[in-house]
């Protein structure tokens, strides 16, 4: 392994809202896992996202059995905490700091713009009552980002337009107060995006936890197969496109989908490249059981990390703004006011 200070750091996660599926496993999670050897990598629980679309006492409730989920699925797909920092968001205070400081440098418009915030805010049925919260989103996620320091931040489609805020945010703190953030680089996979399974307004959107239209990856063989079977052959062509992963298979049956591969040859082809994919992770989930101690120790231990990271940046961040000197130079000035009380005679 190469040494951490070498490597360019990664930083890249979820909101806890529920089990992952084959769309942030093709989305994302394929990437993470392979990345791991060449990054210095940090997966965020982000559980302060989804208080801006999920603020309620009884949502919140919900966080600490959706975290334990979301770190399992982490584990079992391979996401190595040797390797990766798995932490929770709401365990580094530092990113609430920085992200007031970079809302400070963020123009409104630039967040009123973007239909990611305007599509969750229709999504959670508050359209006309966003918060500030839910507008600054993308702002919160550039915390995240900056924090770590990170080069690489590999996401789906939908957070493409979140990684520029970041990178925007990036060169604007740096223009204004000296060199500091490399602006980050967004990675989107080879797939950009799958489709969802179910009826026909299932399939007409992408894979979401939210439109539950999804194959989860706990799912077993029979619930996978009797969820493939609902694809047409442009799903059909879709899902072979994301799973085949020998190059010249996939293109056969991408094309043959459009017309002489029989629709039972193209089910049988997207099952069976999905099962070979999911067998390992449902071996690796099965030999996690519930070890609920384990996942917990692997979240605090990556949060302490995560600390670490975020309170240094959020130190170097204060110095160049000159918040540090302000602070210290007050705290100079009160201690040397209370030596001269002590021995006012020198
Ligand atoms: N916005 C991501 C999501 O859709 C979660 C997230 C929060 C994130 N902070 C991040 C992703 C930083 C990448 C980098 O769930």
């Amino acid at each position: 392994m190469a040494d951490d200070a070498t490597r360019p750091r990664l930083l890249t996660g979820d909101r806890p809202t529920g089990r992952l599926h084959l769309g942030h496993l093709v989305g994302s999670l394929r990437e993470r896992v392979a990345l791991q050897g060449t990054h210095e990598c940090f997966n965020i629980v982000a559980d302060l996202h989804t208080l801006t679309t999920r603020p309620r006492a009884e949502q919140i409730r919900e966080l600490p059995h959706n975290v334990r989920d979301m770190v399992l699925d982490l584990l079992s797909v391979g996401i190595d905490p040797e390797q990766t920092v798995i932490y929770l968001q709401s365990g580094v205070p530092a990113v609430y700091d920085l992200a007031i400081l970079l809302q400070m440098l963020t123009p409104t418009a630039r967040l009123q713009q973007l239909d990611s915030v305007r599509d969750m805010a229709a999504a959670a049925n508050i359209e006309g009552q966003m918060s500030l919260g839910l507008l600054g989103y993308p702002v919160l996620q550039a915390a995240d980002i900056l924090m770590a320091r990170a080069e690489l931040v590999p996401v789906g489609g939908d957070n493409l337009a979140h990684v520029e805020i970041a990178r925007e945010l990036a060169t604007r703190f740096n223009e204004l107060y000296g060199p500091l953030f490399t602006p980050p680089q967004a990675r989107s996979s080879r797939v950009r995006m799958l489709p969802g399974v179910g009826d026909e307004d299932d399939r007409a959107r992408k894979m979401s936890k939210s439109v539950q239209n999804a194959i989860w990856l706990i799912d077993d063989t029979a619930t996978v197969r009797a969820k493939v079977k609902t694809l047409d052959r442009a799903g059909l062509a879709a899902f072979a496109d994301a799973f085949v992963a020998d190059v010249a298979e996939r293109e056969a049956l991408v094309a043959g989908a459009e017309g002489d591969t029989s629709e039972a040859a193209l089910v049988d082809a997207v099952c069976s490249a999905i099962e070979r994919e999911l067998a390992p992770i449902r071996a690796r989930r099965a030999e996690l059981g519930d070890e609920r101690g384990r996942i917990e120790e692997i979240l605090v231990d990556g949060t302490i990390s995560a600390r670490q990271v975020a309170y240094e940046t959020l130190q170097r961040v204060r110095e160049l703004m000159g918040l540090e000197s302000l602070w210290e130079g007050l705290v100079a000035a009160t201690e040397a006011r209370a030596q001269a009380r002590k021995s006012p005679y020198g």
